[in-house]
């Protein structure tokens, strides 16, 4: 915000070093820690150290040379428009701003950019997020829904803070469990199917319930029992051959089931906003990775063992030259002909980075397949892809209710939509008593917002590598960390500014401020780099942390300042450009959250 001070202070550190003979070292500005006074500084110990080493001049030591030329910088400088003071201490030089003059610049900033405060410059790599792939013929579950969100938001996180992005789903839609759930199907239901898109997607689960029921090995079966078990289950293998071979009857059952349940994810990510750009699926990977099989051979990177019986391996940790047990050793294909998870995998990266020209790969995945993942992109690594070290796995944990924990086979799951619903019915009963004024429907719209907002927000305030004990209440809660919380400080600056008669002015702030405002403002001026680092270290927590904080200090100052209530027009009309600033700042850290940011509720 202080580039052009800056650059001008660096000319004229430049001019009295060239003038002095003085090999200045590359200058770095760092932000000094806020304590009442903003400002950035600079140190002189690499060029003092420098000196020391070109041994010119008397031998002075490098802590002592340093202040020196801090001193003879600041001489030179004399006063800087926009500059409050320079102090030289300790090797450094001080530079602090004005602090009207600051705040000015951060509200300003904001206000000229609107919703685009905060984005970083284009950047060169491509980077591919994959989330929301959960496998078909299976419902839609809150684990799922942790997946898409933490997915979602660091998509919106890297492509704000100037990466290309390209979005990518990868659903498993083959393997026992979704024949399973065709044999069930094709046996005991067909036709049955319920007719909405949600209940016919979430019912497959029940048939895979059912399904698992039967198909199970109960203790004192009796001979007819077994019997029939062990028809149904060579029934189901009887499916899968056929599948495998192509056959054309359980192909199309196979499409039409799949389809109900894309059709419930597709639906599913409506609600949340989410648009994948590319949707890869396991059946379509399943071909491609039999060929590359062939070329790992042929690299010697894989060990054909079928000769011997045996299966095509690659020895990961022997081939890279690793003496402890790392990546262990793996099967890539069996020695049936067929493909496991892992060489599906090789075949997708392959197509990230050569289809898509993807830089940086993100894979948002159930930490319990962390060593999956490590495996494989340890094998693109052993097979020469330079985007195997910018291969990243953002692992996260479990999603249980207070009640328990989840178990798809026996059907305890929660399911994503009916928690959804329900947060949104209990957002809309409190709402009906409470803002009786608003319009049934417009009702209706805020309380989706402000229930899923809850429930967004409780995906993203707990680490991700942690599991989560989702509790409605506490997410619906308007104080503390919670989605409504800092929604609430949209709402209260937009109540503020709606009841503003006058039009805003460019504001001067060169009056006492409060120590609110003036961490409010230090708050909004965070934004940017927050934006970075969220990008940079891949975590969403960065940008639901700081959402927070800035929610908290815009309701320390709406509780404490008088904004409207003020015969000071000057300083009414600067809190009010300060009001819309905080409100855009907020609304833009909510819209990375994925969250969206009423005006009312
Ligand atoms: N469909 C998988 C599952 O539900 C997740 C896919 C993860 N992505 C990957 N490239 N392996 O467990």
């Amino acid at each position: 915000m202080f580039q052009k001070e800056q650059k001008f202070i660096e000319e004229k550190i430049k001019e009295y070093c060239t003038a002095n003979d003085i090999a200045l070292a590359e200058l770095k500005w760092q932000a000094i820690p806020f304590s009442g006074e903003w400002g950035f500084s600079t140190s002189f110990f690499q060029t003092a150290a420098n000196e020391a080493k070109r041994g010119t001049g008397a031998k002075v030591p490098v802590p002592q040379k340093a202040q020196e030329i801090a001193e003879q910088v600041k001489g030179q400088l004399g006063s800087v428009d926009g500059i409050s003071h320079i102090e030289a201490v300790k090797g450094y030089l001080n530079v602090y701003f004005k602090t009207s003059e600051y705040a000015n610049r951060v509200v300003e900033e904001v206000l000229k950019n609107g919703a685009e405060f905060g984005r970083g410059e284009a950047k060169t790599e491509t980077v591919m997020v994959e989330y929301a792939q959960p496998n078909t013929h299976h419902s839609f579950h809150i684990g799922h829904a942790r997946n898409t969100i933490l997915g979602e938001v660091l998509a919106r996180l890297v492509e704000f803070a100037g990466y290309k992005t390209i979005r990518a789903s990868y659903p498993g839609d083959l393997g026992l469990g979704v024949i399973t759930v065709m044999w069930m199907y094709d046996k005991f239901y067909k036709g049955k199917e319920p007719a909405g898109v949600h209940e016919r997607g979430q019912w497959l689960l029940k048939l895979y319930v059912e399904a698992n029921q039967l198909l199970e090995k109960k203790e004192n079966e009796t001979p007819e029992q077994t019997a029939q078990r062990e028809a149904y289950e060579a029934e189901r293998r009887e499916m899968y051959r056929k599948w495998d071979a192509g056959d054309e009857y359980v192909r199309e059952l196979w499409r039409e089931t799949r389809e109900w349940s894309l059709e419930e994810l597709r639906e599913v990510l409506h609600m949340l906003d989410v648009k994948i750009d590319v949707w890869f699926y396991e059946s379509e990977v399943d071909e491609p990775s039999k060929a590359i099989v062939d070329e790992l051979i042929a690299k010697d990177i894989a060990d054909d063992e079928r000769p011997e019986g045996g299966a095509v391996i690659v020895k990961i940790d022997e081939k890279l030259g690793l003496t402890k047990e790392k990546y262990r050793t793996n099967v890539i294909l069996r020695r049936d002909g067929t493909t496991l998870y892992l060489t599906k995998d090789l075949a997708l990266a392959k197509e990230k980075f050569e289809k898509y020209h993807v830089d940086r790969s993100i894979y948002v995945v159930d930490v319990r397949q962390s060593l999956h993942l490590q495996q494989a992109f340890a094998i693109l690594k052993l097979w020469g892809f330079p985007q195997a070290e910018k291969c990243y796995h953002l692992g996260y944990g479990f999603v249980s209710l207070p009640e328990g924990a989840m178990s798809s086979r026996k059907g305890r799951v929660v399911l994503f939509k009916e928690v959804a619903d329900e947060a949104v019915k209990r957002v809309l009963s409190v709402e009906a008593e409470k803002s009786v004024d608003i319009p049934a429907e417009e009702r209706q719209k805020i309380a989706t917002q402000i229930g899923l907002g809850a429930l967004i927000y409780s995906m993203l305030s707990v680490d991700n590598n942690k599991d989560i004990v989702f509790d409605i209440n506490e997410a619906l809660s308007f104080d503390g960390r919670t989605g409504p919380y800092i929604q609430n400080a949209h709402v209260r600056a937009s109540s503020i500014l709606k009841k503003a008669t006058t039009k805003l002015q460019p504001a001067a702030f060169d009056y006492e401020l409060t120590k609110q405002e003036i961490e409010l403002i230090e708050q909004m001026s965070q934004f940017p780099q927050k934006v970075q680092q969220a990008a940079e270290e891949y975590r969403p927590l960065v940008m639901a942390m700081y959402a927070y904080d800035l929610a908290n200090a815009f309701h320390s100052f709406y509780h404490a300042v008088p904004v409207l209530q003020n015969d000071d027009e000057k300083v009414k009309n600067a809190r009010l450009r300060l009001v819309a600033a905080a409100k855009q700042v907020v609304a833009n850290a909510l819209r990375l959250l994925d969250i969206q940011a009423p005006e009312v509720m």
